[in-house]
C-alpha cells in the first residue's frame, strides 16, 4: 500500500515491520535499527548479502551520539555543516547497534535525512531506523514511490509517499583512514563542497573488498545493457537495435527511427541531472529499448557522482 500516513508508518516500525520511506536522496527500506529481527527482514526483502551493512538514520545531531562514539572532529564538522542532508559518516558504533546492522563491523554509517515526512516519522518513534536503498540488490535505486512499488511492492506492507526525491542520488559517505578524511562513496554532497569545509580529502571509491561503502563493482544497474562512449559512433555500431540514448545538455545528436532520446538536463545543470538519473533509467527499463547508450558528464560537482553511477551500472 502507498500512502502518506506517518502515524501508520510509525506503528508498523514499532511492531518490527519494514516500511519504505522517502528521503531527499532515494527511497529507503526502513526498520528499527535496534531490532535484529526487523533488520533481518530488510536483508531478506532486498536479497542483500549479509556482509553488506546498512545506513542508520537519525533525527538530529544529538541522536548521532546514541548510536556512535569517539567521532572525529572533522567528521563532526562535516555532519554539522551538511545535515540534514545527503552526507553520511562512518564512525565507531555503540554496542546498542546490533551486529547485523553493520555486518559485524565495529563502525556504523549514520546520517540525518532531509525529508519532512521522514523527519516527522523519526520524531514519532524512539529508535533510529536502518535503511538501505529500497531496491533489489544491485538494481536501480528508487526515487519515487512507484519505483518502490514496482520493485518491492508485494514484499512490504507500506510505502510512505513523500513524492519524488529532490537530490536523486545516494548520500556521500565519508570516514577516517590513517587520520585522513576519505570519501568512500560519491553522492549528493560534492567533493568540492566537502573540501571547502575541511580541506583536502582522499578518494577511496574503488576497493578490492566488497565490504566497503557503495563500492561493489556492479551497482545501480538496469537489466538492459548500458554502453558508455561516443554517442554517434555507438548508435552507428548498434544500428540494428532499439536504442535509448541518454544525453546531457545541448547535444547535436539527431534522433533516428531506432532511437529514443532522454535528456538528463537540457540546460546542462548537474543538480537536475542527478535528480532525474534513476527515474530515466527506470523509464527506459519499462520501455522497449534493447540497449542504453550514453556518455560521461563533466567530471565536476555532482557530475562525478553521476559518472560513478553510470560506470557501475555499465559493468
Ligand atoms: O542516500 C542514502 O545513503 C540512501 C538513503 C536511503 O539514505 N541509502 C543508501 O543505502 O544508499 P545503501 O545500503 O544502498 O548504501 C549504503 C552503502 C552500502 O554500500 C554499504 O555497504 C555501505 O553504505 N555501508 C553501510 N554501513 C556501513 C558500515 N558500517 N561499514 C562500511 N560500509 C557501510
Ligand atoms: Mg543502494
Amino acid at each position: 500500500m502507498i500512502g502518506n500516513d506517518v502515524l501508520y508508518a510509525a506503528k508498523l516500525l514499532k511492531q518490527g515491520d519494514v516500511v519504505a520511506i522517502p528521503t531527499e536522496t532515494v527511497y529507503g527500506l526502513a526498520a528499527n535499527a535496534f531490532n535484529p529481527t526487523a533488520i533481518a527482514k530488510i536483508f531478506e526483502i532486498k536479497q542483500r548479502p549479509s556482509f553488506n551493512p546498512l545506513i542508520v538514520h537519525v533525527k538530529d545531531l544529538d541522536s548521532i551520539f546514541e548510536v556512535a562514539e569517539n567521532i572525529d572532529e572533522r567528521l563532526m564538522q562535516l555532519i554539522k555543516r551538511f545535515s540534514p542532508g545527503p552526507l553520511s559518516i562512518l564512525v565507531p558504533k555503540k554496542s546498542i547497534i546490533p551486529d547485523i546492522v553493520t555486518a559485524e563491523s565495529p563502525y556504523v554509517v549514520v546520517r540525518i535525512p532531509n525529508h519532512p515526512l521522514t523527519l516527522n516519522l523519526l520524531k514519532l518513534i524512539d529508535f533510529p531506523i536502518a535503511a538501505p536503498s529500497a531496491n533489489p540488490y544491485q538494481y536501480i535505486s528508487p526515487t519515487s514511490p512507484l519505483h518502490v512499488q514496482k520493485q518491492l511492492g508485494n514484499k512490504i506492507p507500506y510505502i510512505l509517499d513523500g513524492g519524488t526525491c529532490k537530490v536523486g542520488i545516494e548520500s556521500t559517505i565519508v570516514g577516517i583512514e590513517n587520520n585522513k578524511v576519505v570519501i568512500y562513496r560519491l553522492g549528493g554532497i560534492s567533493i568540492e563542497a566537502i573540501e571547502e569545509t575541511i580541506g583536502q580529502i582522499e578518494l577511496k571509491t574503488e576497493s578490492k573488498s566488497s565490504k566497503t561503502p557503495g563500492q561493489a563493482d556492479k551497482h545501480y544497474a538496469p537489466k538492459k545493457k548500458i554502453v558508455i562512449g561516443n554517442i554517434k559512433e555507438l548508435v552507428h555500431l548498434y544500428s540494428k537495435k532499439n536504442i535509448a540514448v541518454i544525453l546531457f545538455g545541448n547535444h547535436d545528436f539527431i534522433s533516428a527511427n531506432n532511437t529514443t532520446i532522454y535528456n538528463l538536463s537540457e540546460t546542462a545543470n548537474l543538480l537536475e541531472a542527478a535528480s532525474c538519473l534513476f527515474n530515466i533509467l527506470h523509464q527506459i527499463e519499462n520501455s522497449d529499448a534493447d540497449i542504453i547508450i550514453t556518455e560521461l558528464l563533466p567530471n565536476m560537482g555532482l557530475g562525478k557522482a553521476i559518472n560513478d553511477r553510470l560506470l557501475r551500472a555499465s559493468k
